[in-house]
């Protein structure tokens, strides 16, 4: 049987049951329709069984409207607010918001207002909410579990103030790439299977539940990145609020280390934390390293390494095939991995600005990287670059083998010394050795420049200023020997 309409409901003296804003919007333009006054309609809720991404409930049987009922148009940036501010765990929160929507309805457009009565507190949840979703991102932390069949590789524990689990959720989703995550919270759940996401309810008892693995792990970086020198934990207290620091896994270690620098630790805090870290993992011949393997027929298929298995998408070289000159990166970064696009993250806005500045310009040069997928390392909740290792640059040779045998191009320019033992093929060759002086390798010319990450990291307006004149140089000479060799 299909329930009745939220006007009939109301009209019975029945509450109207909504569990989400979708259900509470059909509701409330039903009850608009047929001039349903706030004060005779009673909401109420049930937060738990809904289904965080669910599509807005079907309609429901409604009675036809009053003779000359308004027709409902609601300005998209009441209703922005509105949707925002459901999320806003205050009591009768739908109510309120029937308020607010009835009293714009009859003409009150100072409801929007923050200087009328109901606009300041439609504003202050607004606000509220906004407040959450920053912290939820800037605070939650992901941690690795143990390799399970079916089970998300990272797992996050937090305690929302207000409902802001699905749009934080959907904001990882686009930042994480396809590796499995679920973020549970006191009242539901989200998992993303890598390319989907899932409301799975409230799994989990608390943090206690989650599975530790990584967590050691992630003690032993923050411990080795901790520089008592620094330390102003008044500061520290300030820009992270006290109720998150219980949830962070750094959080039960600080205190530790804010006593010992306070005793005087602090000159050798940090000599001690880098003498603790491990040791250097020994490699093995590359040769050795690598899986046997068939050529794959794209770049998309690769498995001539482990780096596809983590990252979203291999990322190809782009420009024309004739193109004479052609710039060889290390690998995508976080964003490069998310586009498809080599260089289109911070280090490429940097290296447009030195090609800009040494007339070379962008789309005549073929642009690639050494390594085609994005290695890195999960810390908290941002995935961190991680160079990759001598076997998965030749690896991936065979790619950058088969792009310069079809754009032929007359100088490469190796950006840092990833690119620079990939185009000679030299695992000990050193960016000292060749900066500033071009050199004939195979028939081409290899001009070797500063990546642009490293520019970026460089400390000092001076040192930066050095170092990305010294690309722009580098890439002046390549142009000069492009325009020799014609
Ligand atoms: N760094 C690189 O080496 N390549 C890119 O594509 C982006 C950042």
């Amino acid at each position: 049987m299909r329930p009745a309409s939220a006007a009939a409901a109301a009209a019975a003296g029945r509450p109207v049951l909504v569990h989400s804003f979708d259900e509470w919007r059909l509701a409330a333009r039903d009850l608009l329709a047929h001039q349903v006054a706030p004060h005779l309609v009673q909401w109420i809720s049930h937060k738990d069984d809904g289904d965080l991404f669910s599509q807005p409930a079907e309609p429901e049987a409604a009675p036809a409207a009053k003779q000359g009922s308004p027709t409902v148009r609601i300005s998209r940036k009441l209703m922005d607010m509105l949707q925002t501010a459901a999320c806003c765990r205050v009591p009768n929160r739908w109510s309120f918001l029937y308020l607010v929507l009835w009293r714009w309805q009859q003409g009150e457009k100072e409801v929007m207002s923050a200087a009328d009565q109901d606009g300041a507190k439609l504003h202050a949840m607004v606000k509220a909410v906004h407040r959450e979703e920053h912290d939820m991102h800037a605070y939650i932390r992901f941690r690795e579990r143990r390799e399970e069949a079916g089970a998300p590789r990272f797992v996050a524990w937090f305690e929302p103030s207000h409902d802001v689990l699905p749009q934080v959720a959907r904001h990882f989703a686009a930042r994480m790439g396809r590796i499995t995550w679920m973020i549970a919270t006191p009242e539901a759940s989200v998992m993303w299977d890598g390319a989907t996401l899932h409301s799975t309810g409230p799994l989990m008892r608390g943090p206690e539940d989650i599975d530790d693995a990584g967590e050691a792990l992630w003690l032993t970086y923050y411990r080795s990145i901790f520089n008592p020198a620094r330390l102003n934990a008044d500061l520290m207290h300030g820009h992270i609020p006290s109720r998150f620091w219980k949830n962070l896994p750094e959080g039960s270690v600080v205190p530790e280390m804010v006593s010992q620098a306070a005793a005087g630790a602090r000159k050798v805090g940090q000599t001690r934390s880098v003498g603790e870290r491990g040791g250097t993992v020994i490699p093995i011949a590359a040769s050795k390293a690598q899986p046997q393997r068939d050529v794959p027929s794209t770049l998309d298929g690769c498995r001539r390494c482990e780096l596809w298995k983590d990252a979203t998408q291999a990322v190809p070289g782009v420009g024309p095939v004739a193109a004479r000159l052609m710039l060889v990166g290390e690998q995508p970064g976080d964003q490069e991995d998310l586009a498809g696009q080599p260089f289109v993250g911070p280090a490429g806005q940097l290296l447009d600005r030195a090609l800009a500045q040494a007339q070379v310009e962008r789309r005549e040069v073929y642009l690639t990287n050494a390594v085609k997928h994005f290695k890195w390392e999960l810390r908290g909740k941002r995935r961190m670059h991680k160079t990759p290792a001598q076997r998965e640059i030749e690896a991936c040779s065979y790619w950058l083998d088969s792009e310069l045998a079809h754009v032929k191009p007359q100088v490469v320019v190796a950006l840092g010394s990833t690119a620079l033992k990939a185009v000679t093929g030299n695992p000990h060759a050193a960016l000292k050795d060749v900066m500033g002086k071009p050199f004939l390798h195979q028939g081409r010319w290899i001009v070797v420049i500063y990546h642009p990450s490293y520019v970026l990291r460089v400390p000092g307006a001076d040192l930066k200023a050095q170092a990305f004149n010294a690309m722009v140089e580098g890439l002046r000479e390549a142009k000069r020997l492009v325009a020799q060799a014609i």
